[in-house]
Order: structure tokens, then C-alpha cells, then sequence
């Protein structure tokens, strides 16, 4: 991390439910090591599982309906600012960032979606999966653009789909891999910076 010299990115988690991902995030976060530290969890939903390990770690949390995507990005921009948020990570995050947004905060954003990007963006994924009869599948960490699922690969992990697989076990087998990468994937980016 010399490139950083010492110094933490502060970080914003968006989540909109379990946030799984935000756990292994906040652990990462702990580490002496980490080159990240989260500032801020924003979900769109109030009622999020995620939410409770903001709580548990004392992390400021941020909820914003995004029903007027304007008036809530704008708010969402200034509450990022006013932290000095650097980096945002998406993390089953269920709204789409206007191009607006996006350009006006100007910093990296990164997404973690479960696939083998450019396979299968958008929704639904291991569904589509297991009706292909795909032999693959994992998840990918890429940056946020304005075009979905489309920016910039940063780190990718595949795992073997079984025979037996179903919805649920791709599911389960995928986010055991994702709870590794996303963190992986920080670092890698933040030391290329
Ligand atoms: C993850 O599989 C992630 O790839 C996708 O949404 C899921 C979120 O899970 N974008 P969790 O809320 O982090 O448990």
C-alpha cells in the first residue's frame, strides 16, 4: 500500500438487503492492513438485514428511498462530500446510479455482481445459469459506469457448477467466494491506482 502512504480510503458500502457482502467488507476493514475504511452504509432500503452490521460496528448509515432519483442523489451526493468519501462500493445494491450521479461524484465506484462478466448481467443471474446448463459460473468485481454490468473488469473468480446445482446452492457457493474477492479486489485496485 505504499502508493496510499498509510493513508485509508474512505469508503461507503450501498447495500439494499442481507448484506453479506458488507460483513466480510467490514471485516476487512478492521484489518491493521486495510487500505479502506468505511465511513458510510447506504441502503435504499429501511428495512435492510444488511443495516445491523453498520450498527454493530458503529458506521454512520445513510437511508434514501430514491423515489425522486434526483432529490435523492443530490442529498446522497452532499451527505458523500461532506465525509470526504473517496471510494463507493456497491455491494447488492438494487438501484441504478444515474450518469449524473456517477460523473458528479467523480471518485471510483465498484460493483460486485455474480457472474463471470460480460456473462450475464443484470438480474437473475444464477436462474439463468442453471437453466443454461452452464459448467461455470463465479463473480466478478468491475467498475461502475453508466452502461450495467459493463465497466471495467478488476477481478474475477470462477467456480464449477455441479450437476445437482440448483438456485440456492449456486447461490450459497458463489457468495462463499465473493466474501474473499470483494476485498481481493479492493486492494488490487487501490494499489494500481
Ligand atoms: C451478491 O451475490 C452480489 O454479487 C450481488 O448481490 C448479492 C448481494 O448479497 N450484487 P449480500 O447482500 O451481500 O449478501
Amino acid at each position: 500500500m505504499e502508493k496510499l502512504n498509510g493513508k485509508k480510503i474512505n469508503t461507503a458500502v450501498f447495500i439494499s438487503g442481507r448484506g453479506s457482502n458488507l460483513r466480510s467488507l467490514i471485516k476487512y476493514y478492521k484489518k491493521k492492513n486495510s487500505p479502506i475504511s468505511i465511513k458510510l452504509v447506504v441502503s435504499n432500503n429501511p428495512k435492510a438485514e444488511g443495516l445491523i452490521y453498520a450498527k454493530r460496528s458503529k458506521i454512520k448509515k445513510y437511508i434514501t428511498n430514491f423515489k425522486n432519483i434526483n432529490v435523492s442523489e443530490k442529498k446522497l451526493l452532499k451527505k458523500l462530500f461532506n465525509l470526504k468519501i473517496n471510494l463507493i462500493c456497491l455491494a447488492g445494491f438494487m438501484k441504478i446510479l444515474s450518469r449524473n450521479f456517477i460523473k458528479k461524484f467523480k471518485k471510483p465506484i465498484l460493483n460486485i455482481h455474480p457472474s463471470l462478466l460480460p456473462k450475464y448481467k443484470g438480474l437473475n443471474t444464477h436462474k439463468k445459469i442453471i437453466k443454461n446448463k452452464e459448467k461455470y459460473s463465479g463473480s466478478t468485481v468491475h467498475l461502475v459506469t453508466a452502461k450495467l454490468d459493463s465497466g471495467k473488469i478488476i477481478l474475477q473468480k470462477r467456480i464449477k457448477v455441479s450437476k445437482y446445482e440448483n438456485e440456492n446452492t449456486l447461490e450459497k457457493k458463489i457468495l462463499k467466494i465473493e466474501h474473499d474477492l470483494y476485498p481481493e479486489a479492493i486492494k488490487k485496485f487501490l494499489i494500481n491506482l
